[in-house]
């Protein structure tokens, strides 16, 4: 639908335009300047350019003559395909599209060609946060709900008036500039996290050889390799022996995140029987368990069948969940480590009957250094990775990980693993 005195496509521009370089249909300029591109004026509202697309030159007059006095860039196009293709090319701040104008290649009815434009803006990342506003005859509802299907911001009725144009206008660039900073902020944050993550495994990589050293020299010492070590000695070695184990052991952590986040990290899958799995877990922590006087019951159902996982890192997921429960709780905890079969493979659950993670830390522990904070949580020496670790290997096999728990009653944590694996990356091997 147009208005004013129509020419189509082939109509001359208003006054105070001139053609694009480019030959297409667009045009920029602005009342009282020459001519230019739209890099010719700062940015800002000021420097806002603004597209108006309108096959009736003096539609697209009398739209450019107020924008011009509301002091901001225009630049024009006849057709669909100009005002798509000047969209891309020139990127303005905002889109005021009529909705009958010639189609040319964009293959839909000309009555309909503004929806068309609109939707190409959209679609393309490099224009889809630009607001485009519907200026048209719109008074039939199937036209609006169109305009919205299309991914139009908002509608102006012809004949529009100059002042909701302004604040129209005014409001979409404003909301406009919004999402441009926030945008901005998210990719600035991006760019730092890597920075952070690649230093932190530069750092953490460094500090593996050295720390390696110092372990093997306290290991020599202890075994009297350079002379006789009194009883107090020794235990003051063991003791830095251990501390520098705990701390190559969490330099591991911190390597194998990176390499399962960048999944740099093979699985060696083998078929695993759960029940057995969970006996063989049981075993390796008795002597944790009788120091920290917790108990620990398996309890297995018929169902649960042999399935396809990485059993050296499965293992360390379950010793992950085994150590927290025993660390975390403030007692002496009961561990009842459970499995059963699930349609989609087998489910593990290691419950406690510790103090309980409150509902909003749930989900965040899963997280890496993330911590329940609370007065009530005791304090124990951690690095937070625990739960990261388990996520990322659970994930990796195609599963899931994920905690039930009640505070003062305890926590169970759940692992859903498929019987095979995806094994188009991971082609199985025989035990
Ligand atoms: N079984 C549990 N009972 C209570 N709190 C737990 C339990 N498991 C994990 N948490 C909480 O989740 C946090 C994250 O665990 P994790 O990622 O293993 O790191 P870390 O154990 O090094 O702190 C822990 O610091 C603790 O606050
Ligand atoms: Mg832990």
């Amino acid at each position: 639908m147009t208005a004013g005195s129509g020419t189509g496509a082939g109509g001359t521009p208003p006054p105070g335009t001139s053609p694009s370089p480019d030959g297409s249909a667009a045009t920029v300029t602005r009342t009282g300047d020459a001519p230019g591109g739209p890099g010719a004026s700062a940015g800002g509202r000021e420097g806002a350019l603004i597209l108006v697309a309108d096959d009736v030159p003096a539609n697209v007059e009398l739209l450019f003559d107020q924008l011009h006095t509301l002091g901001y860039r225009t630049i024009s196009a006849r057709d669909g395909p100009s005002a798509v293709a000047a969209a891309a090319r020139h990127q303005p701040d905002l889109c005021i599209l009529d909705v009958s104008m010639p189609a040319g290649d964009l293959g839909c009815d000309d009555r309909s060609t503004g929806f068309e434009v609109c939707r190409h803006i959209k679609r393309d990342p490099r224009t889809a946060r630009i607001p485009v506003v519907f200026v048209t005859a719109l008074n039939d509802a199937s036209d609006r709900v169109k305009a919205i299907e299309a991914g139009g911001d908002d509608f102006l009725t012809k004949p529009h008036n100059r002042l909701v144009l302004g604040a129209r206008v005014r409001s979409l660039l404003k909301l406009k500039g919004a999402t441009d900073a926030l945008e901005e902020s998210v990719r600035k944050l991006r760019e730092l996290e890597k920075v952070r993550d690649d230093l932190l495994k530069m750092i953490v990589h460094d500090l593996k050889t050295p720390l390696t050293s110092v372990l093997a020299t306290l290991e020599l010492l202890l075994d009297g390799d350079f002379g006789p070590v009194s009883h107090t000695q020794h235990q003051v070695i063991a003791d830095a022996e251990t501390k520098a184990e705990d701390l190559l052991r969490l330099i591991e952590d911190l390597l194998e995140i990176a390499k399962l986040e960048e999944t740099a990290l093979p699985l060696t899958l083998v078929p695993i029987a759960p029940v057995a799995l969970l006996t063989e877990v049981v075993y390796e922590w008795a002597v944790r368990f009788q120091q920290a006087g917790a108990t620990a019951t398996i309890d297995a159902s018929d169902d649960a069948p042999v399935f396809q996982a990485d059993k050296g890192l499965l293992k360390r997921v379950f010793g992950n969940l085994i150590q927290n429960a025993l660390t975390h709780s403030p007692h002496a905890v009961t561990i009842r480590l459970a499995v059963r079969g699930e349609p989609m493979g087998v489910l593990f659950t290691v419950a406690d009957d510790g103090p309980g993670i409150p509902s909003e830390y749930q989900e965040l522990i899963f997280r890496k250094f993330e911590q329940v904070r609370t007065p009530n949580a005791p304090r124990v020496r951690s690095s937070g990775l625990g739960l990261a670790f388990c996520r990322l290997v659970i994930e990796r096999h195609g599963g899931r990980i994920w905690v039930k728990s009640t505070e003062g009653t305890g926590s169970a944590f759940h692992v859903l693993l498929p019987a095979q694996p995806r094994t188009a990356d991971y082609p199985a091997i025989s035990p």
